[in-house]
C-alpha cells in the first residue's frame, strides 16, 4: 500500500479570507490592518518542513518566504531572491524565476514577489539586513504610511515562544526598522490556533492516512521484536514502512524503548538490547501530506505478557476504555477548572481507585495535527472535528515496567471516534500478532 498526497491551494487562500473576515469585523473602525507572517528557516542537517502556522496559511513548503496580506483583501507573498541559482540545487516546487504571474495565480495570491536584493547564492539565512528585505519593507513603509488608523496583525505568543521562535525574531527585526510598530501590533496566534483546532474533511483524511501508515509500522514492529534485537532495529523498520507506504517523514522522533527505557516518556537513544522478560515501548507516528499520527503500543520481547505485565497493561487498558467512553463533545481535554469534566482530572481519579495513579507521570492526551503535539486552548471544550490522542500510561522505575496504550480520536456530534480502530490491542491479540510472525 502507499499514499500520494495532492496540495489544493484554494484551502489555504480561503483560510487567509476567513482571517479577513473575522479581523474586519472585530477591528471595523481601521482604516486597514495587515497580517505579516515569517516562515522557518532551512538547516542543511533536516530537509526543510515548513512552521505549521505558516503552512496552514500557505501551503508553501519554502524557507524564507514573508506572507503579508491586508484587510482590504490583497495577498502577497515574498520570496527570498536567490538570483537563480537554487532551482540547480533544490527541489522545490516552488520556483519564482520563471513565471511568477503562473505561481502566484497556483497559490493564491495577487502577486509573488522578491524580498530584495538578490544573494546570488541557493540559501538564504535570517541574518535580515535593509538589501535583502528591501522590497517588503518598501511596502511595509508604504502601509504605514498611507494609513493613520491601521494595526499590524501577527503571532507573537510569548508565553509559549517555543513554537513561533524563528517568527518571533525576525518580527523584532521588523519592529529594528520601525519601532513605532510595537503600539500597533496584535497577536493572532489564538485566532489561528482556533482554526487549526477543527479540522476539515481534507484534514481528517491525511490524518486518517498518517494513521493508516502508522498502524502498519505498527505491525511490522510487532513482527520484529524478539530477544537479541536492538531498539534501533525496530526504529529502522518501523521508518521504512513509513517511507515505503509514502509519508514524508515520522511525525516526531520515534520512541522504541526497552526495559527500564520503557519508563522514560520521550526516550529517543535506541542502542539497547532487548531482552527475554522485558517489554517495548512503541511510541510511533508517522507524517503524512503535513498531518501527523502518534499511535502508541507496548510489547513483550518474549511475545508473551508476564502475569504482572498483564496486570499493569490491563489497567492502563480499563483507563483508556473508561476515558474513550466519557470522552464527548462539552468534556475538556485538561481543564483544571473544569476537574469534574476534564478528561486529564478523570483519568487520574480513575487510577486513583487503584492505587497506580501516582505512576501516571504525563497527561492523558493532546491534540492532533499539523503538529504531533497540537495548538489547540484546553480551555475551550471538545467539540466536533477535534483530534485527539487518549494515551494513558503506568511508568514503575523500580520494576523496569513502563506501559503506555495510545491512539488517536476524531470527536463527533455522539462522542469520540477511534480512528486507530484496527490495530490489536489486548494482551491476547497482541500475543497472537506476535505469534504470527515466528510462525
Ligand atoms: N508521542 C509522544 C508524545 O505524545 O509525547
Ligand atoms: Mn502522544
Amino acid at each position: 500500500m502507499s499514499f500520494t498526497s495532492v496540495v489544493d491551494f484554494s484551502l489555504f487562500k480561503t483560510r487567509r479570507e476567513q482571517i479577513i473576515d473575522f479581523l474586519k469585523k472585530a477591528n471595523s473602525s481601521l482604516d486597514n490592518g495587515a497580517v505579516i507572517i515569517f516562515s522557518d528557516f532551512e538547516d542543511e542537517r533536516f530537509v526543510f518542513r515548513q512552521e505549521s502556522s505558516f503552512y496552514y496559511l500557505t501551503g508553501v513548503n519554502e524557507p524564507g518566504a514573508v506572507l503579508v496580506f491586508f484587510l482590504d483583501g490583497r495577498q502577497y507573498l515574498y520570496l527570498p531572491n536567490y538570483g537563480g541559482i537554487r532551482g540547480r540545487w533544490t527541489s522545490s516546487d516552488i520556483k519564482i524565476d520563471n513565471n511568477v504571474e503562473g505561481l502566484a495565480k497556483k497559490l493564491g495570491f495577487d502577486e509573488i514577489k522578491y524580498l530584495g536584493a538578490s544573494v546570488n547564492s541557493f540559501s538564504f539565512n535570517s541574518i535580515f539586513s535593509k538589501e535583502k528585505y528591501f522590497n517588503f519593507l518598501f511596502d511595509v513603509e508604504n502601509f504605514l504610511n498611507n494609513h493613520e488608523n491601521r494595526e499590524v496583525f501577527t503571532f507573537l505568543d510569548l508565553e509559549n515562544n517555543q513554537r513561533y521562535f524563528t517568527q518571533i525574531n525576525m518580527y523584532k527585526n521588523l519592529m529594528d526598522f520601525y519601532p513605532d510598530i510595537a503600539n500597533i501590533t496584535r497577536d493572532i496566534a489564538p485566532l489561528v490556533h482556533h482554526m487549526r483546532r477543527f479540522k476539515s474533511e481534507v484534514e481528517i483524511d491525511s490524518i486518517y492516512k498518517a494513521v493508516q501508515i502508522t498502524n502498519i509500522a505498527h505491525d511490522a514492529a510487532a513482527k520484529v521484536i524478539a530477544p537479541g534485537r536492538i531498539e534501533h532495529e525496530v526504529q529502522a523498520i518501523v521508518e521504512s514502512v513509513f517511507t515505503q507506504t509514502g509519508a514524508l517523514r515520522p511525525a516526531f522522533p520515534s520512541i522504541i524503548a526497552t526495559g527500564k527505557n520503557t519508563t522514560v516518556l520521550h526516550y529517543t537513544k535506541r542502542d539497547q538490547e532487548l531482552k527475554p522478560g522485558d517489554l517495548v515501548v512503541v511510541d510511533i507516528g508517522a507524517e503524512y501530506g503535513y498531518y501527523a499520527a502518534d499511535i502508541t503500543r507496548t510489547y513483550p520481547v518474549t511475545g508473551e505478557f508476564t502475569e504482572r505485565q498483564r496486570e499493569v497493561y490491563n489497567i492502563v487498558l480499563a483507563a483508556q476504555n473508561y476515558v474513550e467512553s466519557i470522552a464527548k463533545p462539552g468534556m475538556f481535554l485538561n481543564n483544571k477548572n473544569e476537574p469534574e469534566k476534564s478528561l486529564n482530572h478523570l483519568a487520574i481519579k480513575f487510577l486513583e481507585d487503584y492505587n497506580v495513579s501516582k505512576y501516571f507521570a504525563h497527561g492523558i492526551g493532546h491534540f492532533l495535527g499539523l503538529d504531533v503535539h497540537d495548538v489547540g486552548d484546553n480551555t475551550y471544550p471538545l467539540a466536533p472535528g477535534d483530534i485527539f490522542t487518549i494515551e494513558p500510561g503506568l511508568y514503575i522505575p523500580d520494576e523496569n515496567l513502563g506501559i503506555r496504550i495510545e491512539d488517536d480520536f476524531l470527536m463527533v456530534e455522539d462522542g469520540a471516534v477511534c480512528l486507530s480502530f484496527d490495530l490489536p490491542k489486548n494482551c491476547d491479540d497482541i500475543e497472537k500478532l506476535m505469534k504470527n510472525s515466528s510462525s
